[in-house]
């Protein structure tokens, strides 16, 4: 069927669904763009006049808001109406890992995406083309198809209502999310129907060169995106497995990636050492992939990327021994300076930020914690903490939010630097050093500390991948 693409909604205004539909309203001036999501007070930031109050901080963001909202671009909870009227519709709702039942720990919680298509099948009208842009287990579309046709095959609803369903994965990471989608290495689009697929990449043409687009099947546009972000996680555990074996033998992991980068096949990108990745997908998309590859009895291929999710969490625990031994062996009641809570710089987002899980630990510990993030806002940090303490550290006073670096580092035992944000990169660590309790150690877990500059060498910095 020919589509010609005028309306689009998007369920969920979350990291994915408000930056991706940003910027097709910035790039299609003639396309209405309406994002809508069950978050009311969500909705409401999207919407807020003033842009430091949108619920997602991402650089870029603010200026493509101020030129589209109100005009082509739209936050609204109105999710009826808006699917009512739309020619194509994402979906861009959260794709948990279970918490309970078969499959917790491992499988998708699917939920949101089965609300999503039930209501569309609902209120859809005509031809609609209904578009997987969550990460989803492979065959997911299968699933929505079926949702889809059964609601329309219902007594009552008009024979006229018809879906494609297209698979287009989004492949941005946060902090440079309008960069990437501005600028994508690819879009992909999955599916089965060929008018469907040249609708929507019509509207990526806009301004992506069409060579870039690349069209599939469905099962190997959803697997792809998986397997996209399996790879990349890879990276990062096969570089901090290394970053052990240099400090041990003397070897810096610096030199080591550009060294090993160099080598087109591999590549220069991905390859810092650092606490363990965070983020609300690399484990949850690991996690998935290993259940599915557990579900077709492929043992081996599970194992193997099981190892990369256990690499990260030894990185993160490898760091905490490693603080507690050069404070001697004991945090107990030392003040501990820690800069950056979210899973990495330019962005507020703290899911699965290694920061919670270290902080966590230290708090153990009996550490006093005193947390400065640029970005980060202080309920975030105190629920995020909160929901991985136990009760009964809750009610101590071990942790506080700082709103400026000197009230984290003065007098403290320790620092521990845990996202590379620029800000942290200038600081002088010789005048810091100087107001913490001595003997001081900085733990620079991202290396944004360049120590050639430093004029005091007797500092004691302690960073990822560098042996003496
Ligand atoms: P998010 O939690 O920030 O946003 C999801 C939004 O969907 C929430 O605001 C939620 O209220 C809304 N929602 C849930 N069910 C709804 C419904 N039935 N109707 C309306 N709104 C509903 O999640 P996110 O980070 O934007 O991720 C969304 C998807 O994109 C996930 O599948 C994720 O794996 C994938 N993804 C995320 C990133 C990223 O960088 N965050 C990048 C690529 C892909
Ligand atoms: C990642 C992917 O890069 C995106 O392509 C993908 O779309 C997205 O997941 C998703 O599906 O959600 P994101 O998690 O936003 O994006 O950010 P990354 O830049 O990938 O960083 C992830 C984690 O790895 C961060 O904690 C980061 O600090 C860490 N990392 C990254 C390293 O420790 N070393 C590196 O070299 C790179």
């Amino acid at each position: 069927m020919n589509q010609d693409i005028k309306n689009i909604c998007c369920i969920g205004a979350g990291y994915v669904g408000g930056p991706t539909m940003s910027v097709i309203a910035s790039n299609c001036p003639n396309i209405q763009v309406n994002v809508v999501d069950i978050n009311p007070e969500r909705v409401a930031a999207w919407n807020d006049r003033d842009i430091a109050n949108l619920p997602i901080y991402e650089p870029g963001l603010g200026q493509i808001i101020k030129k589209c909202r109100g005009y082509n671009l739209h936050f609204s909870t109105n999710i009826e109406e808006n699917i009512s009227k739309a020619d194509l519709i994402f979906i861009s709702v959260n794709t948990p890992t279970k918490t309970s039942g078969i499959g917790a720990g491992q499988a998708i919680d699917l939920k949101w995406v089965e609300e999503s298509s039930r209501t569309i099948a609902k209120y859809a009208k005509g031809f609609t083309i209904v578009v997987e842009k969550s990460t989803l287990p492979v065959k997911t579309a299968q699933k929505i198809k079926e949702i889809l046709q059964a609601t329309s095959a219902n007594k009552g609803v008009s024979f006229e209502k018809k879906f494609s369903v297209l698979s287009n994965p989004e492949f941005l990471a946060e902090g440079n999310a309008i960069k990437n989608l501005e600028e994508p290495d690819r879009i992909l689009i999955g599916g089965d129907d060929e008018e469907s697929i040249k609708a929507l990449a019509g509207i990526y043409s806009k301004w992506v060169d069409v060579k870039k687009i690349l069209t599939t099947d469905l099962w190997s546009s959803e697997l792809s995106k998986l397997i996209a972000n399996a790879f990349l996680a890879q990276r990062i555990s096969s570089i901090n497995s290394m970053s052990a074996l240099c400090e041990i033998t003397g070897a810096h992991i610096k030199d080591v990636a550009v060294a090993v980068g160099a080598d087109k096949r591999i590549g220069k990108y991905f390859l810092n050492a650092g606490p363990g990745f965070g983020g609300s997908c690399f484990k949850k998309d690991i996690s998935n992939l290993i259940y599915i590859c557990n579900h077709y009895g492929l043992y081996e291929v599970s194992e193997y990327w099981q190892k990369v999710l256990d690499i990260n969490n030894w990185q993160q625990r490898r760091l905490i021994e490693i603080i507690l031994k050069k404070l001697f062996g004991t945090i107990s009641e030392k003040k501990i300076a820690i800069l950056g809570f979210s899973f990495k710089a330019d962005t507020n987002d703290t899911r699965e930020s290694p920061a919670i899980f270290i902080c966590k630990k230290l708090i153990e510990e009996g550490a006093n914690l005193y947390i400065y993030d640029p970005k980060v806002n202080n309920n975030q940090i105190d629920y995020d903490l909160k929901r991985v303490l136990e009760k009964s550290f809750h009610e101590k006073d071990l942790w506080q939010c700082c709103e400026l670096i000197e009230e984290a580092t003065n007098n403290a035992d320790a620092a521990v630097i845990l996202t590379e944000w620029d800000e942290f990169k200038k600081l002088n660590w010789n005048d810091i050093n100087k107001m913490m309790r001595q003997p001081a150690w900085i733990f620079d877990t991202r290396s944004t500390i360049e120590i050639k500059k430093l004029a005091n060498k007797n500092i004691n910095i302690w960073q990822t991948g560098f042996g003496n």
